[in-house]
């Protein structure tokens, strides 16, 4: 065969219009399927994704390895019954915690220990640490009698004894009635810690893990919040700064579809557009593109990769970006709080055992009816550990959809460790 005619062949070939488009739609499907396999391995830790795994999500990369930090730190203190470090007058920062007896695992060593192990004595002393065990009879909880508790915190606050309100804790304690225990343990406890004068109060569940150099992070955290606060009107205030949330309710909404499919237009119309000029200014380089072509870019290629950007999930696509963000929606739970010290009275105001709903319940509607701005920490400084099982198996349904996948995207070095604090 004579080259002159092969090549006449091999164009005549390619100029078979429908030819030419099955190709390019089988290198895209090519394409699209290595993408999609991409995208498994970058979303399966994204709830908003449908490439969400989760056998896979729920993996302990960072809180495993804190875990094990803050476990080895309680193990190693010891020492005689500390004088205080803290400077009892008006601390920084009030630190409380309230804790009560879980059926199996106590998580609450593991949670002081992340929150101590590491600080310097000048940050430990402008902490406060105001520990509530939560029962009248403080000796029910099984940490009662281990060692760090005489060493780290600066109070172990109890309820008073034979009054009125001892009374009504008993009646609590022995009817089960958690919910009306929990609220005024955390009124009991924010206002406690009020009175030490703290500039500052973090409200932290005893289920919690802290990321290892919380402290300075929390200090960046509040300039930026005041920085912001700045830019504000005056009168604007802010409610809390939020150290946990949950990325569950950080997807795609179905409230901004209209949004979604502007943008999703927008890009469409814009690829299609910079293709077809292209091919205008650029005949001869892009002969190829004939109308069937064009056709099966706009209506199949673009489309498909629009919906793949979606399938990949938000938290994949647009994470929060570090710092501080606004969270006035979306926001859950109460595993983590910093409150400043203005807002507290009103609060204590506000949260109210006759209002229904739960601490976080009830501080959403609190800031919704004042127009509060909420500020969340990006990633967040705590994890919620409390829903591991102990026998280290699964979690619980309801507990599983309470836990930070961003929270596990920390670096470690993991030779990392802290020099032993004696006392
Ligand atoms: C718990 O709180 C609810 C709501 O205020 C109230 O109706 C109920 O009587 C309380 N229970 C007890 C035992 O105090």
């Amino acid at each position: 065969m004579h080259l002159s005619q092969r090549a006449f062949r091999m164009r005549h070939y390619h100029n078979l219009p429908g030819m030419r488009t099955v190709w390019i739609l089988v290198a895209f499907s090519a394409f699209y399927a290595l993408t999609l396999l991409y995208c498994r391995t970058i979303s399966y830790r994204d709830p908003s994704s449908v490439f969400f795994d989760a056998n896979r999500a729920y993996d302990r990369l960072y809180s495993g390895h804190r875990i094990e930090q803050a476990n080895t730190y309680i193990a190693s203190i010891d020492g005689p019954h500390q004088q205080r470090l803290s400077n009892l007058e008006s601390p920084f920062l009030c630190l409380g915690i309230a804790t009560v007896a879980r059926r199996g695992t106590q998580y609450v060593r593991t949670t002081v220990a992340s929150l101590f192990a590491g600080l310097s004595k000048e940050e430990r002393s402008s902490i406060f640490f105001d520990l509530l065990i939560g029962h009248t009879d403080p000796a029910e909880h099984p940490i009662f009698a281990e060692r760090w508790l005489d060493i780290l915190p600066d109070r172990i606050l109890q309820y008073p004894k034979d009054t009125a309100e001892s009374a009504q804790v008993i009646a609590w304690e022995e009817g089960g009635w958690y919910r009306n225990k929990s609220i005024h343990d955390y009124r009991y406890l924010l206002s406690d810690c009020y009175a030490t004068g703290a500039r500052y109060i973090a409200m932290v569940e005893d289920d919690t893990l802290a990321v290892e150099g919380w402290f300075q992070r929390l200090l960046h955290a509040l300039d930026i919040v005041r920085a912001k606060m700045d830019k504000y009107p005056s009168d604007e205030r802010w409610i809390y700064l939020r150290l946990f949330y949950t990325d569950d309710l950080l997807g795609w909404n179905s409230e901004q579809w209209a949004t979604y499919l502007f943008w999703s237009f927008l890009v469409w119309i814009s690829v299609s557009t910079v293709i077809y000029a292209s091919k205008r200014r650029f005949p001869r380089q892009l002969e190829f593109i004939n109308a069937e072509v064009m056709a099966s870019l706009s209506l199949v290629c673009i489309p498909a990769m629009i919906l793949l950007f979606f399938m990949a999930g938000k938290q994949t696509m647009m994470p929060l970006s570090p710092g501080v963000q606004e969270m006035n929606k979306y926001g859950c739970c109460s595993q983590g709080f910093v409150y400043s010290r203005d807002m507290v009275p009103h609060i204590l105001d506000k949260l109210k055992l006759e209002t229904k709903g739960l601490v976080d319940m009830q501080m959403e509607k609190i800031a919704d009816a004042g127009k509060y701005i909420r500020w969340a920490v990006v990633p967040p400084l705590l994890q919620h550990i409390g829903a591991t099982s102990s026998k280290g198996y699964g979690f619980d349904d309801n507990a599983r959809q309470i836990w930070s996948f961003r929270y596990e995207q920390y670096r470690f070095d993991k030779d990392t460790n802290y020099p032993k604090i004696k006392g």
